[in-house]
């Protein structure tokens, strides 16, 4: 498959070193596109098989798929130079654009009438080591479009094909949970630097923990509840932790965090 990025910032540079790295695109199958060509050269001193190109048009000539990663209101500019130019038959659209929805995205690309198969595709920052949670949401796509689309963000991570109103709520869980996950291992290293502990030192016990209980939970396909309970003894020093944490209302607080971290309605 051959796929043209347009914009080669943060995310479509990420995705671009990502897609690199994974070793599985053909020969001349990445071009990225931008209209300053320090990150393009920048890209290119990285991998040297990425095509680069300073015009959007050309970048799309061979394209399977295009992949939108400019800033939202840049959309508009993008999508009036390139719908003259796509093959609304072969060429397939997705966006990372934050709140381009598939409705925004028919808007921008309807073309005499037709649309092409169009993805609203939120990535989180892990793209940059491709540990990414990506969500999909799809229109007017194959399943073996969708899949290919999917099945191309599984190389930056993990990717889950979702209806659209869902994207809020996973945008909250997985981009903003981003930030959230580091908020608790910087609680967690200020605790253990009350314990005794270097702040680096305390990073590394963290990092390692948290990267075990997930490992935990990857290999066994427990629900973390029976994970628990292997840990608290009854009596023990884990459940009084713990039960001290829900005092402070733990659960609850990232609850409200990831119900207060959804889009405000227009
Ligand atoms: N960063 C994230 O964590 C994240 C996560 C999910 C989704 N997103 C979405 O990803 C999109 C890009 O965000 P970003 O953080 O990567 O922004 P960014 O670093 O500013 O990158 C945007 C890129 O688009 C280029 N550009 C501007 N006008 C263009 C045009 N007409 N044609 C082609 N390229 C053009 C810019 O080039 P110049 O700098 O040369 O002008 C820049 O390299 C946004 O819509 C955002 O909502 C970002």
């Amino acid at each position: 498959m051959r796929i043209a990025i347009i914009g080669a910032g943060n995310m479509g540079g990420a995705i671009a070193r990502g897609l690199a790295q994974s070793g599985q695109m053909a020969k001349n199958g990445l071009v990225v596109a931008n209209p300053s060509r320090h990150k393009l050269e920048a890209l290119q001193a990285e991998y040297s098989f990425i095509r680069i190109t300073q015009s959007n048009v050309e970048a799309v000539r061979d394209a399977d798929l295009l992949l939108l990663a400019v800033k939202p209101w840049k959309m508009e500019e993008v999508a009036r130079e390139l719908k003259p130019v796509l093959d609304y038959r072969a060429q397939m659209v997705a966006s990372v654009a934050g709140g381009v929805g598939l409705a925004d995205l028919s808007a921008l690309f309807c073309h005499n009438e037709l649309l092409p198969p169009l993805f609203y595709i939120m990535p989180n920052t892990a793209v940059a080591v491709r540990q990414s949670m990506t969500f999909v949401a799809a229109q007017g796509a194959s399943e073996e479009q969708t899949a290919t689309v999917v099945n191309l963000f599984r190389l930056l991570g993990e990717a889950m094909l979702v209806e659209e109103r869902l994207m809020d709520g996973g945008m909250a869980l997985a981009s903003c949970g981003i930030a959230f996950a580091m908020r608790y291992i910087r609680a967690a290293m200020e605790g253990g630097v009350e314990l005794g502990f270097y702040p680096d030192e305390a990073k590394q016990i963290v990092m390692q923990t948290l990267s075990g209980a997930v490992e935990l939970l990857r290999s066994t396909g427990n629900h973390p509840e029976a994970e628990i309970d292997r840990v608290t003894t009854p009596g023990g020093i884990t459940i009084r932790g713990l039960n001290e944490m829900e005092h402070a209302g733990f659960t609850d607080s990232v609850i409200r965090g990831l119900r207060a971290a959804r889009p405000l309605k227009k």
